[in-house]
């Protein structure tokens, strides 16, 4: 029987290994706080006699066999890795239900032909190097150069920082996913919105998952000083930023679809000190949608901005793609068993989008993906205030479970 009470046990034991205990919940990939999790689920994973693998750059994957050990596992998971200052459940908690999927399964000893996987993807939310790090790994769209190549904000490479965490990632080739290699995957996930709960519907089928791509942005200006410089005089890159994030709303509405979106969440100043004009500014776009074309457009439209607005001010500007990941849509067969498992279970749910990115985007390039969402209180995430109630964790698992019990019975 699924004990919710073990799921909240593993979410609040996990939320104390956190940098930023003050404020949210701060897990780098490769930190302390990581180790420590790390630490915490293998030992989880040893009681159920779980085989345990570490890649190259730190999925874990704890796997029970089934019946038939040579058949193609079904894979569920998610990552532990979060946002400065983000919530206790973005990601643990389908890490954390898929434990607990697998300690009802060890303790029944249920059978079940195909094996079953629990993993956890390394670097998924791109605090420290880039988002979908680990599943891009995991897929092989990311080798040994990518990762020497991906520098942080201390200048560590993800290279180097899977080494000093003990990994050893010139192997990480040896753990690569091939198309057919898994039967299926399925990730339960917060839905870090407000349709679930406005609507009031326990758990959500997600069909499609926006695709991303982000944008940084250097504006080169004069530094100088604030008092002496009179205004016709300056180069100003932050006027110039200023004047560029000022159009992002109207470029959206003016270019995009009514499913895209477009973020400035990150603004760094150089030499940022109140009585100088800055030399530099940098800042990044998070532009995202479900629809290429117009994720493409606005993007498009953001750089045509950007350099008019350089031009217009006398600065340089420097547009670098940081990353990007293809719209997705997930697998209909699998959206049929979660269909199929949740009228079993008497749960009502509804078929929706993803703005958020997961794992699952990735692993759909290699295999059936499905996703469950379950409702965020106030639709807030990437917040200390991130919150989800237990009752809809718990019909979120118990889903999770039945459909990972079909998945992996035939
Ligand atoms: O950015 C995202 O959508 C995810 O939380 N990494
Ligand atoms: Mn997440
Ligand atoms: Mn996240």
């Amino acid at each position: 029987m699924l004990a919710i009470d073990r799921i909240r046990q593993d979410i609040e034991a996990l939320s104390k290994f956190n940098s930023t205990p003050e404020q949210g919940c701060t897990r780098f990939s490769y930190s302390r706080e990581d180790w420590q999790a790390r630490d915490y689920l293998l030992r989880q994973f040893e009681q159920l006699n779980l085989s345990v693998t570490t890649d190259g750059v730190g999925n874990i994957r704890a796997r029970r066999n089934g019946i038939k050990p040579e058949l193609p596992p079904v894979l569920i998971g998610s990552h532990i890795d979060t946002v400065h200052h983000g919530g206790k459940f973005d990601g643990v908690l389908g890490v954390v239900s898929g434990l607990e999927a697998l300690r009802v399964i060890c303790a029944a000893n249920t059978s079940h032909t195909h094996p079953i996987e629990l993993v956890i993807f390394a670097e998924e939310e791109g605090s420290n190097f880039t988002s979908l790090a680990g599943s891009k790994a995991l897929v092989g769209a990311l080798d040994v150069e990518d990762l020497k190549r991906l520098v942080n904000s201390q200048g560590v490479s993800m290279y180097q920082a899977a080494k000093d965490f003990g990994l050893d990632p010139d192997s990480m080739h040896r753990h690569v996913i091939s198309p057919g290699a898994v039967k299926a995957m399925l990730e339960l996930h917060i839905e870090q919105s407000v349709v679930l709960e406005t609507e009031g519907i326990p758990v959500g089928i997600v069909e499609n998952v926006a695709g991303g791509r982000w944008l940084g942005v250097t504006l080169k200006g004069v530094a100088n000083h604030a008092g002496a410089t009179p205004m016709p005089y300056r180069k100003d890159p932050m006027a110039g930023a200023a004047e560029i994030i000022s159009q992002v709303g109207t470029i959206v509405a003016a270019q995009g679809t009514d499913t895209t979106v477009a973020t400035v969440g990150k603004i760094e100043c150089s030499p940022n000190a109140p009585n100088v004009i800055p030399g530099e500014v940098f800042f990044t776009f998070d532009v995202r949608d479900i629809n290429t074309a117009g994720m493409e457009n606005v993007c498009s439209a953001l750089i045509r901005t950007v350099k008019t607005v350089a031009e217009s001010n006398g600065l340089r500007a420097e547009i670098q793609v940081m990353g990007e990941t293809l719209p997705v849509r997930l697998s209909p067969f699998v959206s049929s068993e979660l269909e199929a498992a949740a009228t079993g279970l008497g749960l009502q749910h509804k078929r929706m989008n993803s703005g958020a990115l997961h794992d699952a985007c990735i692993m759909a390039g290699v295999t059936d993906v499905g996703m469950i969402f379950v409702p965020s209180v106030g639709g807030r995430s990437h917040a200390p205030e991130e919150d989800t109630r237990y009752q809809d964790i718990e019909a979120g698992a118990k889903l999770l479970l039945a459909a990972l019990l079909r998945l992996a019975a035939a």
